[in-house]
């Protein structure tokens, strides 16, 4: 199995993050076997793609870097680094910037929701994202991808990009690789509408719990997360056409581990001012002691960025061959 995810540098990490994505590369790499390997990256060249503060990316990169290892990221048996530092992911997403087409480009809903009615004045890097990112997983000829629903996309245009690439050029370099979505926390909603994502790009800080919110910021976010009047079901079913309290109980069944009927036998019949307290209460079980590691590495931030350049070098060392390869198979190197 060899493992890829990433994540842009952007600011906070939220819950949908840590439930959607982070967990699930913690899990492999703790599964992981001898010939196992995992990557995760600080994808710092894709946050070039939207308006930035160059000295603010820097930092945050750090701090993201002392997040995922403080929720569980081993630097020394997963590769940790920042895509920035291993430059092999923009040469091949040159070269399959050759390999995509146009039209596939287009049809990606991130794209057009970023881009809104405005699509001429993003940016050009904001339109081949996506190519940069089958970059980032083919260059390790990744089999797993472990990522929340909305990257699914993302994840099968790469799958058409190996598949074109390999056949243009008759090679058998990129194998598929194959999206891993959490079933348990498959897209985290939002606290205060649940018909939009969680997400950092939300301009109300009460729509998400960030993992460095204290307890008490904790408890009053989900204390006032939007709900409806109606008690819980005691079948999942039921809570069809309830958005924000299928969200609330999403978020409970993943921290607790349990399934949605689970969560509903405990609490068929109850109301939210039951609910939502039992529900702080596991969150700040589980982030209060992540907040505490993030705080303690903070105090070192140049033994985090050290961290971090020795994960490029070991990346670089796996990276190399495949764009030799993609090199060879274009005619750009014999
Ligand atoms: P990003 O930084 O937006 O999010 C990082 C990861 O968190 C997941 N996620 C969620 N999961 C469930 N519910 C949510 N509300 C939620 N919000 C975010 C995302 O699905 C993602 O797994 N393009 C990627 C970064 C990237 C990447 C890659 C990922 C660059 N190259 C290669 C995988 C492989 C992004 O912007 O994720």
């Amino acid at each position: 199995m060899i493992v890829v995810s990433g994540i842009q540098p952007t600011g906070n990490l939220h819950l949908g993050n840590y439930l959607g994505a982070i967990r699930q590369w913690v899990a492999m790499q703790d599964a992981m076997q001898a010939d196992d390997t995992c990557l995760f990256f600080l994808a710092d060249l894709h946050a070039l793609t939207q308006p930035l503060v160059p000295a603010e990316l820097a930092a945050n990169t750090i701090e993201m870097a002392a997040t995922l290892i403080a929720c569980g990221v081993d630097p020394d048996r997963a590769i940790l680094f920042n895509q920035a530092r291993v430059p092999e992911h923009s040469e091949l997403a040159w070269l399959l910037g050759g390999t995509a087409r146009v039209g596939w480009l287009n049809r990606m809903t991130q794209w057009k929701d970023k881009a809104g009615k405005n699509r001429e004045g993003q940016s050009v890097g904001l339109f081949t994202y996506p190519v940069l990112q089958a970059a980032d997983v083919l260059l390790y000829r990744a089999t797993h991808v472990p990522v929340g629903d909305d990257q699914k996309q993302h994840l099968e245009l790469a799958r058409d990009i190996a598949t074109k690439f390999n056949t243009d050029f008759a090679v058998e370099l990129f194998p598929q690789p194959e999206p891993y979505i959490s079933p348990a926390a498959p897209r985290i909603m939002s606290l205060r509408d649940g018909a939009a994502k969680m997400s950092k790009s939300d301009p109300s800080d009460a729509s998400r719990i960030n993992l460095i919110d204290d307890d008490d910021t904790i408890a009053q976010k989900l204390r006032r997360a939007k709900t409806d009047p109606e008690p819980l079901p005691d079948d999942p079913a039921a809570l069809a056409g309830r958005p924000e309290a299928q969200n609330l109980v999403t978020i409970y069944a993943a921290l607790a581990r349990q399934t949605g009927e689970q969560v509903l036998a405990t609490f068929a019949g109850k109301g939210f001012g039951q609910f939502k307290p039992a529900l702080a209460d596991l969150a700040v079980a589980e982030l209060s002691p992540i907040r505490a590691r993030l705080t303690q590495l903070l105090g070192d931030r140049a033994e985090v960025g050290a961290l971090l350049a020795q994960g490029a070098a070991r990346a670089r060392t796996l990276a190399a061959p495949t764009l030799l390869a993609a090199q060879r198979a274009s005619g750009l190197q014999i």
